[in-house]
């Protein structure tokens, strides 16, 4: 399973991107604004530290002005995915982008004749957002599975990026259903590694270690 990172704070890329866990970073609006930083020059410090893709989001709304801003956001870098959200503009910038060779991610997916509609318009990933959909009180990752069952009948080639993971379980669960990327802010990352057993443990053999007064070095 590949592992996108949610964020665009460079530090906290570096951090995980050292331990070669960044296979891809997913970028928004939202998220350049937390950054503080310029949407330009924050996109290309992180392509020029990952090797995967890295999806920069249009703002525009209208087809024409989302293509002309795409285009300018995959100068940036050979390895940028042009973001475009789910609506008609958003698939009709997406079909001129794959039919020029651009990775294209379709995002602000919720529900699986959105994911099917996207795959026809030739996008690369389908973002569906599984922590939105728990919001309204319904389970996000059933969302994962249709898609799964969906692109497996007709072999669309489209990536399922599951989004909206804020949880150790949206990324485990994301993984028995086969979603082929999860994308997830780095202190859920980072919260994988962790269980309180291997806290308990770990305290307990510390303990008997410092009993036997023994040194390693
Ligand atoms: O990639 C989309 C993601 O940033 C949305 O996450 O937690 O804001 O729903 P969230």
């Amino acid at each position: 399973m590949k592992f996108f990172v949610d964020t665009a704070d460079v530090a906290a890329i570096k951090e995980l991107n050292d331990l070669g866990m960044v296979d891809g970073v997913t970028t928004n609006p939202s998220l350049i604004l937390k950054s503080g930083r310029d949407i330009i020059e924050v996109t290309k410090e992180i392509c020029d530290m990952v090797k995967g893709p890295v999806s920069a989001e249009v703002v525009a709304t209208e087809a024409k002005a989302m293509i002309a801003e795409g285009l300018k956001l995959a100068k940036i870098a050979k390895n940028i995915a042009i973001k475009v959200p789910l609506t008609w503009d958003g698939l009709t910038a997406c079909k001129a982008f794959a039919s020029e060779g651009h990775k294209v991610n379709v995002t602000l997916c919720f529900s699986a004749a959105q994911a099917l509609i996207a795959a026809k318009a030739g996008a690369s990933f389908i973002s569906p957002f599984v922590g939105r959909l728990d919001d309204i009180h319904m389970d996000g990752t059933d969302l994962i599975e249709d898609i799964r069952i969906i692109y497996d009948n007709y072999d669309y080639k489209t990536e399922i990026l599951a989004a909206s993971i804020r949880t150790v379980n949206h990324a485990i669960i994301c993984a028995k259903i086969g979603a082929d990327v999860i994308t997830a802010p780095p202190s859920v990352i980072k919260a994988m590694a962790t269980h309180p057993l291997t806290d308990k443990g770990l305290e307990q053999f510390l303990k008997d270690w410092a009993k036997t007064g023994q040194q390693i070095l």
